[in-house]
């Protein structure tokens, strides 16, 4: 695992991401979270100014909520619309199906289209304050699938400033690609940033490989990087 710390941490991931663009990636495995928005809108402007194109080439998000149609103001499917995938030019976006009739059979599916069009060339990571990445809370199986979770009062707590801060309006359930899926990408970049996720970084780096601390599969995987700002890296 290789650990940068940065005051740029858009810079280092935009970089990562142009350079496999540029020497022709197939899949970019996307994430949604505040995080990764500072590298979407690195990524938005190098396309305007420096002629970086996604032609040819497909997206595919990590998670959605289960419940919220893809038009909803709080739907990942929406959030990537707005934050990067309308503003470039990416052939094809892909996500999970909150609204699939057979929530199962659809993350199954999920899973496959997945394993089709991959591997994810770069997949990248944001990572909850009590360290699950996508939507894997602390004791997801280590080689999990893409499957239906529910989701901890924590995590929904952190999310209830997306929906106003109602925790009411936060859904229960989720779907979200597992563990297991996730690594097969060939290269995994994780980003955090600030105090309130030092914590959960330090678990995940130095701590031992845990269903307990989700990110801390990064150790297992041939080729994780994780991005720092100063803040985020101060407990390591
Ligand atoms: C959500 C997402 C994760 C994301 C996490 C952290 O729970 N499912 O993919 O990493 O939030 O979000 P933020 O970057 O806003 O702190």
């Amino acid at each position: 695992m290789e650990v940068v710390i940065t005051d740029h941490p858009e810079q280092v991931l935009a970089d990562i991401i142009t350079e496999v663009v540029r020497e022709g990636a197939t899949t970019l495995g996307l994430a949604t979270g505040s995080s990764p928005v500072p590298t979407y809108t690195e990524l938005i402007r190098r396309h305007r100014e420096e002629g970086l194109s996604f032609r040819g080439m497909q997206a595919v998000l990590l998670d959605e909520y289960v419940g919220l149609p893809p038009n909803h103001p709080e739907a990942y499917a929406r959030f990537i619309r707005d934050n990067f995938t309308d503003h470039v030019d990416f052939d094809a976006v892909h996500s999970p199906d909150g609204m699939a009739a057979d929530a199962k059979g659809a993350a199954a599916e999920y899973d496959e289209l997945i394993a089709r069009l991959g591997p994810v060339d770069v997949q990248l990571l944001g990572i909850g304050s009590n360290g699950h990445i996508g939507f894997n809370e602390p004791s997801s199986s280590l080689t999990s699938r893409t499957r239906i979770k529910t989701l901890t009062e924590k995590t929904r707590r952190d999310n209830a400033r997306f929906f106003g801060g109602d925790l009411e309006q936060v859904p229960l359930h989720v779907v979200t690609q597992g563990l297991g899926t996730i690594c097969e990408a060939t290269h995994l970049a994780l980003v955090a940033t600030g105090e309130t996720k030092a914590e959960a970084i330090a678990a995940a780096v130095e701590g031992p490989l845990s269903a307990s601390c989700p990110a801390s599969i990064l150790q297992w995987h041939p080729r994780a990087t994780v991005v720092l700002d100063p803040a985020a890296a101060s407990r390591l």
